[in-house]
């Protein structure tokens, strides 16, 4: 059965599609259905649709993904998968040269989607993997694969955001040396993952002087890391300016808005404007864990329902990707 109509929309001289967005709630009660998304057509201002939304589309959808067969070494500079999207299809992010930000109210999937990025990175023996967790046990699993982890302690933290830095700044004159701009897949040096899972636990520590000095080295890695193969994955309940600075919130290539209460929470994650072009998380019920809006560079916001794996699906993962690692060292040493 679909899950409702689409309609082109066209807007009378005075009208404009935002108004029309802004009038989504009364014409979803008139229709009688769930919801009404209304999207501007990006090229004609006074041309739109409206999905009329009668079921979710995301609804009943399995959130298995292929992550339970993965035994393979993978690699972080291919895409993977990160969800289904309303018309089924697997949605993919790439992430050399991108970095990733995921917001959303407590509980609405952050970092289970952020599981899929450690998964991935984690299979892949190359990836140094970095670890930053403010709760301390939401990325224990994948310790025994990171070069360190560091736990609610600014002092930890900033120490590896440094020792990442000092890797990044190397890698610079490398590359400097060698004539070469950036780093790719075929140069062999291995990508650098840092994930951070809340955020906002280190931004808004007690000590002005200790937040702003990891607040500043993470901006120095999200800014200038591309090129050098440093990858920055962030997690936060609120990425509002006054926690993240939107110095460093506006770096991230790729958004993940999970659940928010409100457009405007929605539009900070996203970034300005998307809820009034009908694109807005806070229209995601708190039951809905795992739904979220995926914006990358340049793109519009795609609707998904993420995949999920459980604890102990983790807990596999995560044994299998220490024994790719620790066979890629054996033979790493090993002389041919
Ligand atoms: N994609 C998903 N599919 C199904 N259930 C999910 C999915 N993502 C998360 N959940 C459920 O939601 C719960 C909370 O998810 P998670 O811990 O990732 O939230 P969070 O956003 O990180 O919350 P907090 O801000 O409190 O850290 C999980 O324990 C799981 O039961
Ligand atoms: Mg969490």
């Amino acid at each position: 059965m679909p899950a409702g109509e689409l309609v082109r929309i066209r807007c009378s001289r005075g009208s404009s599609i935002p108004t029309v967005a802004a009038h989504a709630e009364q014409l979803a009660a008139c229709f009688g259905t769930r919801e009404v998304r209304v999207h501007r057509d990006p090229e004609h201002a006074a041309w739109g649709t409206a999905l009329l939304v009668r079921r979710d589309p995301l609804d009943g959808v399995t959130a298995d993904g292929p992550w339970a067969d993965a035994t393979c070494p993978l690699s972080l500079w291919d895409a993977f998968p990160v969800g289904v999207d309303e018309l089924g299809g697997t949605v993919t992010v790439s992430l050399p040269e991108r970095n990733l930000l995921l917001g959303g109210e407590p509980g609405a999937g952050k970092s289970a989607a952020m599981s899929l990025v450690l998964a991935t990175a984690a299979m892949d023996p190359t990836v140094k993997l970095w670890l930053l967790d403010g709760k301390l046990v939401e990325l224990a699993a994948w310790q025994p694969c990171a070069e360190r982890l560091a736990g609610p302690n600014l002092d930890d933290a900033i120490a590896l955001l440094q020792a990442v830095r000092d890797e990044m700044e190397r890698r610079y004159r490398e590359l400097l040396a060698t004539g070469v701009r950036k780093i790719t897949r075929d140069a062999g040096l291995p990508l650098h993952a840092i994930a951070c899972d809340e955020l906002a636990f280190y931004l808004t520590a007690e000590d002005r002087k200790q937040r702003t000095r990891f607040a500043e080295l993470l901006r120095d890695l999200v800014a200038r890391g591309r090129a050098a193969g440093v990858i920055v994955i962030a997690a936060t309940q609120k990425p509002a300016a006054d926690v993240v600075p939107s110095a460093l919130r506006d770096l991230f290539g790729f958004r993940l808005a999970l659940r928010c209460t409100t457009p405007q929470a929605s539009d900070t994650i996203l970034g300005q404007g998307w809820a009034s072009l009908g694109h807005t998380a806070a229209t995601i019920a708190p039951t809905q864990r795992g739904i979220g809006l995926l914006l990358a560079e340049d793109g519009v916001p795609v609707r998904l329902r993420c995949f999920y794996l459980d604890d102990q699906a983790i807990d596999q993962l995560a044994r299998r990707a220490l024994l790719i690692r620790m066979d890629a060292a054996l033979d790493a040493e090993t002389p041919s």
